[in-house]
């Protein structure tokens, strides 16, 4: 049975992590080399994002082969080996399961495009017309026409990346014996790429999410014996207050937690510069963590990954309270009711990084954005890439200042920020982060407790959690620093700065008083 408090995840992006071999491109035995390094960090748990055998038009979200590790990465040997160097040093890893959809070079879509009695036609969705003006998530129609066989494709993401028919039987059993082949290798479990989205009405106008058979779907896949002992996390868009429970609850036999993201949809549109403030994002996060106490549920605690811009330059301020805020926002992550998923790099605060040439970029949404919006000023476009595109957290981790040669443009500021300086520093960012952790392996109340909100007001977040005899108060201040009228008690165990008034928080301190 999967102890879901226990875990402290850190998402690793293959390509960009750790590079063994100067090829310019991260790879599992650069992972393997600094299993110390995350270990010292505290996490017990990886999630490797995908990086299977793939044409990489959505940076391996768009596999070619299921059951093949990319060479580019050390193939499958390499993956082996490293399961086995990370199960030798207490650390679970899971994998990614891209289901919804593959890349149009996999096998089964090589065939079906052939003809419209191939065996494996009926594994995609094709139309003689579109049902609906559904809209690919990547820019354009989400159906593309196939000029060989006269019908249309649904494709919710690029043009390359064809979605699975999962109303046809042997879809879902090509899905479960992936799930098998890797369960039997070792794994520890999955996180499942958009799996809101693999149950589809094509009725529904307003697009492709938490479709009619979505629920016995995820429960035909995971609520088997095989899978009892493995851990599974569900990229789900649409889970809202209202439906979370259905995913996660332990009786549904579903998933172990999902990744629910209204807290990081606090814009209307995602390409702005427009930061959103952190009080708000406080507000959502504590309305979240009542409605998943309430259900009985956990709920994952994250505020960075693969496709979101860097937290401290999104919610921070990243240059003149870069410490402070990016140990404040480490906080949040850690110190809430859920299971934590860090995103590598967030340990050493590393920032969005800014490039004005085009060249610099490589994210398919990214570059579909910034050619399909030519009616804005180039300079505009720059802005809102620079602000929130993916590709800022897909940028190689500075190890050292001296930049490599990489798959994509190197991290601006790594003169700035990089591990090496960051460990030497007076203040590590690494050091609180692992503090962080230590405390919530240490301290039941964060790992295991209930949630209370305290206050939240224009300066400061302040909340408790509490599992028997034990209590901590958690204060967070925004931007401007907090006056606060009737001091909360409590020893503080945790600072993020030298001293502790009180009455009068600093910009962006965080407080865990005892
Ligand atoms: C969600 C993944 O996190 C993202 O990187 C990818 O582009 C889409 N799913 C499509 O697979």
């Amino acid at each position: 049975m999967i102890q879901a408090e226990n875990f402290i995840f850190y998402q690793i992006y293959p390509k960009s992590f750790c590079d063994s071999n100067g090829d310019g491109i991260g790879d599992l035995a650069g992972i393997q080399s600094k299993i110390g390094y995350l270990k010292d960090l505290g996490i017990n748990a990886i999630w490797l994002t995908p990086c299977y055998e793939s044409p990489n038009v959505d940076n391996g979200y768009d596999v070619a082969n299921y059951r093949k590790i990319s060479e580019e990465v050390g193939g499958n040997a390499a993956f082996e080996k490293l399961l086995h160097a990370l199960h030798e040093n207490g650390i679970k890893l899971i994998v990614d399961l891209v289901a919804n959809h593959t890349s149009d070079q996999h096998a089964w879509f090589l065939e079906a495009k052939k003809s419209k009695d191939n065996p494996y036609r009926n594994y995609y969705i094709w139309r003689e017309t579109p049902p609906n003006d559904w809209q690919s998530l990547f820019g354009g129609s989400a159906w593309e026409y196939d000029e060989r066989t006269k019908e249309y494709y649904l494709h919710s993401y690029a043009v390359e990346q064809p979605d699975l028919n999962w109303e046809n039987p042997a879809v879902r059993q090509e899905i479960q014996n992936i799930v098998d082949y890797w369960i039997k290798k070792g794994v520890d479990g999955f996180r499942c790429d958009v799996l809101d989205q693999i149950s589809k009405d094509l009725h529904d106008p307003n697009g492709n999410g938490n479709g009619p058979m979505l629920h016995p779907y995820i429960r035909e896949l995971f609520g088997r014996n095989a899978t009892e002992n493995i851990f599974t996390v569900g990229e789900c868009w649409a889970a809202t207050a209202d439906n979370v429970k259905l995913f996660c609850d332990k009786d549904r036999k579903e998933l172990t937690t999902v990744f629910t993201f209204q807290h990081l949809c606090l814009s209307k549109n995602k390409f702005t510069t427009k930061k959103p403030s952190l009080k708000d994002l406080c507000k959502k996060m504590a309305s979240w963590q009542q409605v998943t106490q309430e259900a009985g549920v956990y709920n994952t605690s994250f505020l960075e990954n693969h496709d979101q811009p860097r937290s401290v330059s999104r919610f921070g301020n990243d240059t003149s309270y870069r410490y402070e805020s990016a140990t404040l926002l480490g906080g949040l992550t850690l110190l809430q009711r859920g299971i934590p998923f860090l995103f590598q790099g967030q340990e050493i605060g590393i920032t969005n990084s800014r490039h004005d040439a085009l060249e610099a970029f490589n994210d398919v949404e990214t570059l579909n954005y910034f050619k399909t919006n030519d009616n804005l000023p180039e300079a505009e476009r720059f802005a809102n890439i620079n602000a929130v595109g993916r590709d800022n957290a897909r940028r190689p981790i500075p190890w050292t200042a001296k930049t490599e040669k990489s798959w994509i443009a190197p991290y601006a500021r790594s003169e700035e920020i990089n591990v090496e300086k960051d460990l030497r520093a007076e203040k590590p960012v690494f050091a609180f982060y692992r503090d962080l952790i230590t405390l919530r392996k240490t301290n039941k109340a964060i790992s295991h407790g209930t949630f209370t909100l305290l206050n939240l007001t224009d300066e400061y977040y302040a909340f408790q959690r509490e599992y028997g005899e034990e209590k901590i108060t958690v204060l967070c201040a925004f931007e401007r620093g907090a006056r606060i009228e009737n001091a909360y008690g409590g020893a503080a165990i945790l600072n993020n700065y030298s001293d502790y008034a009180p009455q009068e928080l600093k910009p962006y301190q965080l407080i865990v008083l005892k």
